[in-house]
């Protein structure tokens, strides 16, 4: 074996432990002084064929022609015998040392390779997780297919949708006038949705509020809320005065879809109460907001208009941000889209929730988050919001 040829068999054969490396390692040891003769020597040409393994597979092919049975290593040992005494302590001692220092030499190699085999392996499973994120942005983005380079996976960034993303900005904007934000049910009892607000079982003004009904005992008592004022109601029953909120949310009506409707649509209703408010701090609260949201050159403008809840009571209207004023579907041709209803806060509504009128009074108002939307990003059709174009909401 000692006598390993590097053009012989065992080289080239891709045989488990006889590579490169153990051919060079065996000739190494092959041309290796006798350690009986010349044991530093001996460990010199050991360890030289110990740093030529490359696997640790080849190590342990090798580990036995240094250290093992048939070693020169344990035939210099056998030939200790022979020696005088005085001779055989000393070369004895000599051959222990060398052994040590190669199988040192062993154990430090083994863990070499095989924390590169590890690392060779961990490097080899590992995942590529990770997209070429420009070139993949790019191609979201509209870019073709070769200006990215062929294989990248289409990466889409997310976004927040427009009708969240203005209610965001209303929030951000009537938080900067002052208002702090609350929060209350979809799903609501009809005294507050009707009753609470002025609206006892079939007054006419139900009407404008048809929706959808749960289907729970007694028949119609629970409903998907028609707008955001029975919030109202929850806030004032909380008994923490004065109020100054507004009330984002979601809300239904069994309306049929069109250009400026949709069965489910989202409202922001704000309130205030307190001592000495008046109907000029809601028109000026109107105008300010209107001012602050949509820019200059649109204008709102407020006509009377009956809810069983406020009075007296008014319609707001921005100018239509599709035609400017002109006239276009959108706006039915009059220049003004209705955006929500307002009003003083009827005394009727403060005593339902204990709120004494003779000190306290208010102003509310209620208005569409997606005609808000619709208005800020010029959407002529409402439905489109809702269709999943990403042209559409990808903008802004
Ligand atoms: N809740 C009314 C609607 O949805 C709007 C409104 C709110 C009117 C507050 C007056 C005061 O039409």
């Amino acid at each position: 074996m000692t006598g390993a040829d590097p053009g012989g068999a065992s080289h080239g054969t891709g045989a488990a432990g006889t590579g490169v490396g153990q051919v060079v390692a065996e000739d190494e040891l092959a041309g290796a002084p006798d350690p009986a003769v010349d044991p530093a020597g001996w460990a010199l040409a050991a360890e030289r064929a110990v740093e030529a393994v490359a696997s640790a597979e080849e190590l342990r092919s090798l580990d036995p022609l240094l250290l093992g049975k048939r070693s020169q290593l344990t035939a210099a040992r056998q030939r200790l015998g022979g020696l005088a005494p005085e001779e055989r302590k000393a070369a004895g001692g000599e051959l222990n040392r060398v052994r040590q220092q190669v199988e040192a030499a062993v154990e430090r190699r083994r863990g070499e390779l095989v924390a590169a085999e590890r690392r060779a392996r961990v490097e080899a499973e590992r995942l590529d997780l990770t997209e070429p994120l420009a070139a993949a942005r790019a191609r979201s983005l509209g870019a073709t297919s070769a200006a990215c380079g062929a294989g990248v996976a289409v990466w889409r960034q997310g976004l927040v949708h427009l009708v969240q993303r203005t209610r965001d900005q209303l929030e951000d904007v009537f938080v900067g006038m002052g208002f702090t934000v609350a929060d209350g049910p979809e799903v609501e009892t009809d005294w507050y949705n009707f009753e609470a607000l002025n609206m006892p079982p079939a007054h006419p003004a139900r009407g404008m509020f048809d929706t959808f009904y749960l289907d729970v005992e007694p028949a119609e008592s629970v409903v998907l809320r028609t707008h955001t004022s029975p919030v109202q109601i929850r806030v004032l029953q909380s008994g923490r005065l004065p109020v100054y909120a507004v009330m984002p949310g979601r809300c239904f009506r069994r309306e049929t879809a069109d250009a400026r409707h949709f069965p489910v649509f989202h409202q922001v209703e704000g309130l205030v109460v307190d001592e000495g408010i008046t109907f000029g701090d809601l028109a000026g609260t109107i105008e300010t907001f209107t001012a602050a949201y949509f820019g200059p050159g649109i204008s709102a403008r407020l006509r009377p208009a009956f809810f069983p809840f406020t009075e007296p009571s008014a319609e707001f209207e921005i100018t239509c941000t599709i035609c400017h004023g002109a006239g276009c579907r959108t706006c039915s041709g009059t220049g003004w889209v209705e955006l929500g209803g307002c009003g003083m806060v009827d005394p009727a509504v403060l005593q339902a929730v204990g709120v004494d009128p003779e000190r306290y009074s208010g102003f509310a108002f209620g208005f569409g988050i997606d005609r808000c939307a619709q208005m800020r990003y010029g959407i002529p059709d409402m439905r489109a919001m809702f269709d999943n174009d990403v042209r559409v909401l990808r903008q802004a």
